[in-house]
């Protein structure tokens, strides 16, 4: 097994050492390459191990996803979200007794209180739920700040255990102000997805009425979204982390950066690219425009840097889709038919094939939350309300051991030093 790699910098060669992966790709140990006068370069990071991770594997080409070694595929067949919020923080899966006392602790802490909600005051049924969601978690530093070790193993538990018992809340708290509705508090009979859309969808006062197939259609789609390696939100949280900033304001700007559609906004930029196309005849149009260079146009759910061959969580996101279409008696919903014209074309035109194009979980999360009524600008805030332990584990992580100051530097293609002109020479 190779152990070092060579390079030779102005005729003197000397040895990087290669540091082996446990599953997939070793890496080249660059570190000491500023010592001999050089830094890497690879803008977006297509070839740069940023950090050590033992919490989630992904080979894009064999379509492979594992949470601590799971395959997604079984989790969301199996498991619960809580389950595996619970996995992705501690590295095994619960016993029945650990597993029933982490529901209880999740239940106990989803509560927000009354003087805190008051922040949603500020916001009017114009303002998106992720704008609410960004500033109600950077919010919660306000209350969990004080006393927080970010170096006690207990106190990061407790912070992933308030994030995660509130995320549901405050994401529900953003679509009931949305909508210039009352909030409804959280049920602590309740499961976690059942919970979470009687808080957007029910009545204060009165009983609980959510549908099992959509509560359980959730939870599954919060399990495919729970993490996913250094992808750009996860990689803003650590490096937020890495300024020793604390656990909520570091979440606030995964957030932030979930927002953007080339990312977690994806799957609300793809129902309003359905409903620009509005019909099938009008498919080709607009892949002919995502071919188009000069075009900005881009096919939305369709690509991802690392999946070139299928996204494992789009095959299970799809069955699922169709489970939620037939129960919900959408099955011939026009926007469905441009989608799969567009699936067709995209596995059949040479341009997506070429460039490995296909489409990813954001494609069919989008269809089947219209599926189940969940409003369009409430789907990021879904995303990041099933990421969230993934990103509370890899911040978790990051502290659990000696890390840096996350600070790369650049190819500099500036001016030289050149000397200032007073005002009156120039
Ligand atoms: C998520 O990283 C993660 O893990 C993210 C995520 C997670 O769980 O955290 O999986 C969630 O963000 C999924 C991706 C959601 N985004 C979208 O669906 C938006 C549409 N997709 C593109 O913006 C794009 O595919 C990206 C951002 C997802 C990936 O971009 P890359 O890897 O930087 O690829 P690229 O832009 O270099 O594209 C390679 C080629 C280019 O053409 P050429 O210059 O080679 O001719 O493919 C083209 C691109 O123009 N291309 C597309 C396209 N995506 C890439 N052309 C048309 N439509 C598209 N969607």
């Amino acid at each position: 097994m190779k152990h070092t790699v060579q390079i030779t910098i102005d005729g003197v060669t000397s040895d990087l050492p290669v540091l082996e992966a446990s599953v997939g790709l070793d890496v080249v140990d660059v570190r000491s390459l500023i010592q001999k006068g050089l830094y890497t370069y690879d803008p977006g990071f297509l070839s740069t191990a940023a950090c050590e991770s033992a919490i989630t594997y992904i080979d894009g080409d064999a379509g492979v996803l594992t949470y601590r070694g799971y395959p997604i595929e079984q989790l969301a067949d199996q498991a619960e979200h809580l389950e595996v919020c619970y996995l992705l923080l501690h590295g095994e899966l619960p016993s029945a007794s650990e597993f029933a006392a982490f529901k209880q602790d999740i239940a106990d802490r989803m509560p927000i209180d009354e003087h805190f909600a008051n922040l949603f005051s500020g916001f009017t049924s114009e303002s998106h739920p992720m704008s609410m969601l960004c500033a109600a978690v950077a919010g919660l530093a306000a209350q969990f700040h004080d006393g927080l070790d970010i170096y006690s193993a207990e106190h990061r538990l407790e912070s992933a255990k308030q994030l995660i018992a509130k995320i549901p809340t405050l994401a529900a708290m953003s679509y009931r102000k949305s909508i210039g509705a009352a909030f409804v508090p959280p049920d602590p009979s309740l499961g976690y997805a059942e919970n979470f859309l009687n808080m957007c969808f029910g009545t204060p006062g009165q009983a609980p009425n959510v549908s099992a197939t959509l509560a359980s259609a959730l939870d599954k789609i919060f399990i495919l979204h729970a993490d996913h390696e250094q992808n750009a939100s996860t990689s803003t949280v650590r490096i937020a982390g890495s300024t020793e900033a604390n656990p909520y304001a570091a979440i606030a700007a995964g957030i932030a950066a979930l927002w953007g559609p080339s990312h977690g906004g994806a799957n609300e930029a793809v129902l309003d690219m359905l409903n620009e196309i509005g019909s099938v005849d009008r498919v080709s149009e607009f892949v002919a425009r995502a071919k188009d260079k000069e075009d900005p146009f881009k096919l939305m759910g369709f690509g991802h840097r690392v999946y070139k061959n299928f996204d494992p969580r789009a095959t299970v996101m799809q069955s699922s889709c169709h489970a939620v279409l037939a129960e919900q008696g959408v099955e011939n919903e026009p926007l469905l038919e441009v989608a799969k014209a567009l699936e067709t074309i995209a596995r059949e035109e040479d341009y997506f094939i070429e460039r490995r194009l296909y489409p990813n979980i954001d494609f069919y999360s989008g269809i089947t939350l219209k599926a189940m009524g969940i409003p369009t600008p409430m789907y990021t805030a879904l995303f990041a309300l099933g990421r969230m332990p993934g990103w509370i584990a890899h911040w978790s992580e990051m502290l659990s051991a000696p890390f840096k100051i996350g600070r790369p530097r650049q190819l500099y293609l500036g001016p030289a030093s050149r000397d200032f002109i007073p005002l009156n020479e120039r």
